[in-house]
């Protein structure tokens, strides 16, 4: 038996037993989204009454978020710095909270101890024959969380794949070890309508052979890339990727032959699909996963030639001023990495990157009204996600608003021409008080 298999014995516990290692006051994190350990996640809120005032933050989580429940407020205190359908009710109703944060500077506030960790919940692949097991589905900042918790408990998982690149963590690493297995966690592949299918061939027609994509959350993305098919020899440098990746490059359209930056190669941060996805990520030399400090540093995405970002946004106002991450005072999602890509693409040194803004013109509200999401005016207390400086294209099911070095008037009429018609007279309108001069 190696030295490793020992220490690997001697940490293994149950469950039950390994959250009993998190004390009332402490400040707990998960690896993130598909690597959400849900067993000990699960432990952890059976032991709810034990504790008091324990810090539970995390960014995207596909888990159940009973912790956010008001049963559990004073057991659990949320800080979410991404928030995710589980949460959202917590914060809404003001006994939960959000940190607003780049996601490239997440890993940076962890090791400054901006973010302090008292415990980290993790989960890990079985061991390899040296002792070292992958994040598989997320390297991000799950790897520095680890590194920086004062206690790690780690779900071995023989489900979870193992990725290349940097995920792997070795189990002198961990506190507590508890073997679970469960299917890694996925994500409902969102419908592809007509509307989003004519988003994507807008975004398709920006897309050039050979460049290199990130893409965000949602319907429009996988729409994107299903306008990709006739593309050749494009790249992957993003902070996530879903299914639809995966049928790009089985098809040879993805292939990283012309990547100016790590060639040959799909760089990610994290995974979020199916098993279809994570199948395709195991032990696949084409793929690399490193952590988001580098995925998504402005900085690095800026070396990569013919950068195309696209992410989506909840409004955008007639500046050109992009609302992604909160619904007037409610907060909706997070920052993400859509800032660091928008900006990553403005830097690129070829000076031929594309920041997209890709959204349908229209919304449903919660009482069923339809509303415009290019809008004169931001909503009452919502946040500003990419500032009006930062924003590049606008894209809907009309067509594509150039915005980068327009004035305030050629702003508003390039969104305006790409409005719902349904809304164009009353934004018309709009411009017209608002600019003392006709539409
Ligand atoms: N006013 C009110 N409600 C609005 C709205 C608006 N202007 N725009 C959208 N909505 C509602 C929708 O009707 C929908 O409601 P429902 O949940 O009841 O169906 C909901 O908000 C979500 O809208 P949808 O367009 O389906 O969102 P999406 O899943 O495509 O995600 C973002 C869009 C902007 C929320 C998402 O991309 C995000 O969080 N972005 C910020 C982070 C980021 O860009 N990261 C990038 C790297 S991954």
């Amino acid at each position: 038996m190696h030295t490793w298999e020992m220490e690997y014995e001697r940490k293994k516990t149950t469950a039950e037993d390994a959250v009993r290692l998190i004390k009332s006051g402490d400040k707990v994190v998960f690896t993130h989204a598909g690597s959400e350990p849900m067993e000990l996640v699960d432990a952890m809120v059976r032991n709810a009454n034990s504790y008091r005032d324990v810090t539970i933050s995390n960014l995207v989580t596909l888990g159940k978020g009973e912790y956010s429940k008001p049963e559990y407020k004073d057991c659990f205190k949320i800080n979410s710095w991404f928030v995710s359908p589980c949460v959202r009710q917590s914060i809404a109703d003001g006994y939960g909270d959000f940190t607003p944060v780049f996601f490239h500077e997440v890993p940076y506030y962890i090791r400054k101890g901006i973010f302090e960790i008292d415990v980290c919940l993790a989960m890990v692949s079985t061991p390899d024959e040296h002792g070292y097991c992958s994040l598989g589905v997320a390297s991000d900042y799950s790897i520095q969380a680890i590194k920086s918790a004062k206690t790690v408990i780690a779900q071995i998982n023989d489900q979870m794949p193992v990725v290349y690149g940097e995920t792997f963590v070795h189990i002198s690493e961990f506190d507590a070890i508890v073997e679970a297995s469960a299917p890694i966690p996925e994500m409902k592949i969102p419908e592809i309508g007509e509307t989003e299918l004519a988003i994507g061939r807008h975004c398709a027609s920006l897309v050039e052979d050979g460049s290199t994509l990130q893409l965000g959350i949602g319907a429009i993305p996988d729409a994107v890339l299903a306008s990709l098919k006739d593309k050749k020899d494009l790249g992957i440098h993003s902070e996530m990727i879903s299914d639809g990746v995966v049928d790009l490059v089985e098809a040879g359209v993805i292939n990283n032959s012309k990547k100016t930056l790590n060639p040959g190669k799909s760089i990610v941060t994290f995974l979020m699909g199916t098993k279809k996805l994570y199948d395709f990520a195991d032990r696949n030399p084409g793929l690399e996963m490193r952590t988001v400090d580098y995925v998504n540093h402005p900085m690095v995405i800026a070396q990569n030639n013919n950068m195309v970002c696209i992410n989506s946004a909840l409004a955008v106002d007639f500046m050109g001023q992009i609302v992604s991450d909160s619904i007037g005072t409610k907060q909706f999602s997070g920052v993400g990495g859509q800032v660091d890509f928008m900006r990553g693409a403005a830097m690129t040194l070829d000076d031929q990157g594309k920041g997209i803004i890709a959204m349908p013109s229209v919304a449903k509200t919660r009482d069923g009204r339809m509303i415009s999401k290019i809008t004169p005016f931001i909503d009452h207390g919502a946040a500003v996600t990419t500032s009006r400086q930062d924003a590049d294209y606008v894209v809907t099911e009309y067509g594509i608003a150039k915005l980068k070095g327009k004035t305030l008037k050629q702003r508003a009429r390039n969104l305006i021409n790409i409005a719902h018609p349904q809304f164009r007279d009353e934004l018309a309108a709009e411009f017209e008080r608002r600019f003392l001069t006709t539409f």
